[in-house]
């Protein structure tokens, strides 16, 4: 198995330490640079060792200190680190990202460092980068920090490897999508901290699927619990607190949600409130748990009298999102889970709401769901609501940006009694709240059209069913905000990729 260490290579200049130290803090990991380890062992800068004792003795220096490295963190490497065939072998399986830009870029960034290398004499850059061109571009993650600053070369490679770190509710969290992460489970539930004895928690649709395999990969005992909304209750809650204590839960143990939304919530509580709280990983396996659901450590069940209305802010130690279940989950889920991407997109990510358009094709929900690089989707999608929880993590201000669509989609889903489904719900909504948006002058005309075309694409629909009226429409959004005092606030698009929060509209019928 590859390791968790990220190695940052390519040419002198292009900014391996300044990245690397970005990418380290924003990932919370202990930063390496191998050749100050070097220096610091040596007594003497670089050169002089080059000059002392030559470059086979300081490639010598170098391959063992790259051999020294230890836990899981950023490293960067000198420029010319992997030229040996024993340290680059030394790193086959590890994740190298190389890092590039021109020779005028990297002559600049040299300068400014005040950098006295005989490379800034005359061509010597120039027949230098020459000389390593085939080098450096043998690596298979390459990164062009041509027109990026040091921070978005960090972030970029955070959506390369699918690797975040959510901050802002005291305990931080890893949040990884790895396909095939799932048989690596043994090894991260080690790296992050996690404890045995493991109890894996999923309902009786994922458990036939996935638990066996899982439980054995990490020793688990398995609970099991009802699937579909209407479980998602106290009773079953209470259920599953007893089960968890008769299969053996310590204190000292980790709860592992494996599953959709559902799952996340109702483990993620039983986990905040099991021996009064116990740790806890989720593992989404459902296209919307992974963008949403398990991010954000909102866990919980619903009442009689409401959704969500009893549970916790309790973060999780990490979230593992492994693409490949979803070849498994069934079609309407897949719908459900891209309206929430589409959401994503129109709130905060032009370029993502871009890829999911299907153009030139008979739009159908099957071609969806085979389309699209999964990992690479999963990955954006959840860029944007980390981004959004880590800005606003008890929701008292940007995080209502989620809620596009979901408040005209909450009352379709209601008044047209589930028969519609959350994504058909939420993608109807969507177009309808930015038709809203349009006709205040908050959006430009145009916006709804473009948002209702990536669904129609998708194979989802825009319109609201001709038998609710509006009257109907103000009247079910209206009771499902009697917790707020009966005000309806909207959270509508301005344009693609920004969102305007806490809109009161007057007199809203009309304008339905
Ligand atoms: N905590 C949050 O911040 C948050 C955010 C959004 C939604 N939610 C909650 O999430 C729930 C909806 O989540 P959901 O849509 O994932 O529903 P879900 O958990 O019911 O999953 C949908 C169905 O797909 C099955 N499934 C999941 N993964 C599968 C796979 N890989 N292969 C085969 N079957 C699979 C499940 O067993 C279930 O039958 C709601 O209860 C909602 O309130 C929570």
């Amino acid at each position: 198995m590859t390791s968790s260490t990220i190695y940052i290579y390519g040419p002198p200049g292009v900014g391996k330490s300044t990245v690397g130290k970005i990418l380290a803090e924003s990932l919370n990991l202990p930063f390496v640079d191998v050749d100050e380890e070097i220096e610091q062992a040596a007594n003497a800068t670089i050169p002089e060792i080059f000059a002392s004792e030559g470059e086979e003795a300081f490639r010598d220096k170098e391959e063992r200190a790259l051999k020294g490295v230890g836990e899981t963190s950023v490293v960067s490497l000198g420029g010319g680190a992997l030229l040996r065939r024993a340290s680059r072998n030394h790193l086959r399986d590890e994740q190298v990202i190389c890092l590039g830009a021109s020779l005028a870029t990297l002559t600049e960034r040299l300068q400014k460092d005040g950098d006295q290398r005989p490379l800034l004499k005359e061509n010597a850059l120039a027949t230098f980068l020459d000389g390593r061109k085939a080098h450096y571009a043998s690596f298979s993650i390459q990164l062009d920090t041509e027109n990026r600053t040091p921070a978005e070369s960090a972030d970029e490679i955070q959506k390369r490897l699918g690797r975040f770190y959510l901050r802002g509710m005291g305990q931080g969290y890893a949040a990884r999508v790895e396909n095939g992460g799932l048989n690596n489970l043994a090894e991260l539930l080690n790296e992050h901290g996690c404890k045995p004895p493991y109890m894996l928690i999923c309902d009786s649709d994922v458990a036939p699927i996935y638990a066996e395999k899982v439980a054995q990969t990490v020793d688990a005992r398995t609970v099991v619990f009802p699937a579909g909304e209407k479980h998602k209750t106290i009773e079953t809650m209470t259920q599953l607190w007893r089960d968890l204590i008769s299969a053996g839960m310590e204190r000292g143990g980790t709860i592992l949600a494996l599953g959709g939304g559902i799952t996340n919530d109702m483990a993620g509580f039983a986990a905040a409130t099991i021996m009064r709280g116990a740790a806890w990983v989720s593992i989404p396996t459902s296209l919307l748990s992974m963008v949403d659901a398990s991010l954000g450590g909102k866990t919980g069940a619903n009442l009689p009298e409401g959704k969500n209305l009893v549970g916790a802010f309790y973060p999780p130690k990490l979230v593992l999102a492994d693409p490949e279940t979803l070849q498994t989950l069934p079609e309407a889920e897949i719908c459900n889970g891209l309206a929430e991407v589409v959401k994503h997109g129109v709130i905060a990510d032009p370029e993502l709401l871009k890829n999911l358009t299907i153009k030139n094709t008979t739009p159908s929900r099957v071609q969806a769901s085979t389309k699209f690089d999964w990992a690479e989707l999963v990955i954006r999608a959840m860029g944007v609501k980390i981004r959004i929880i880590e800005e606003d993590p008890y929701e008292q201000g940007i995080r209502a940006a989620l809620n596009f669509g979901h408040t005209i989609g909450h009352s379709i889903e209601s008044l047209t009694n589930y028969g519609i489904r959350h994504g058909e719900a939420v993608g109807i909504g969507m177009v309808a709240e930015a038709r809203l948006a349009e006709h205040l002058g908050i959006a430009k005309s145009g916006l709804a059209d473009e948002i209702a075309e990536t669904l129609v694409s998708l194979g989802l629909p825009t319109e609201i069913p001709s038998e609710i009226s509006a009257l109907d429409l103000v009247a079910a959004m209206q009771s499902d905000k009697k917790k707020s005092k009966g005000v309806v606030k909207f959270a509508l698009p301005v344009k693609i990729g920004e969102m305007r929060v806490g809109v009161v509209i007057e007199d809203l019928e009309s304008v339905l």
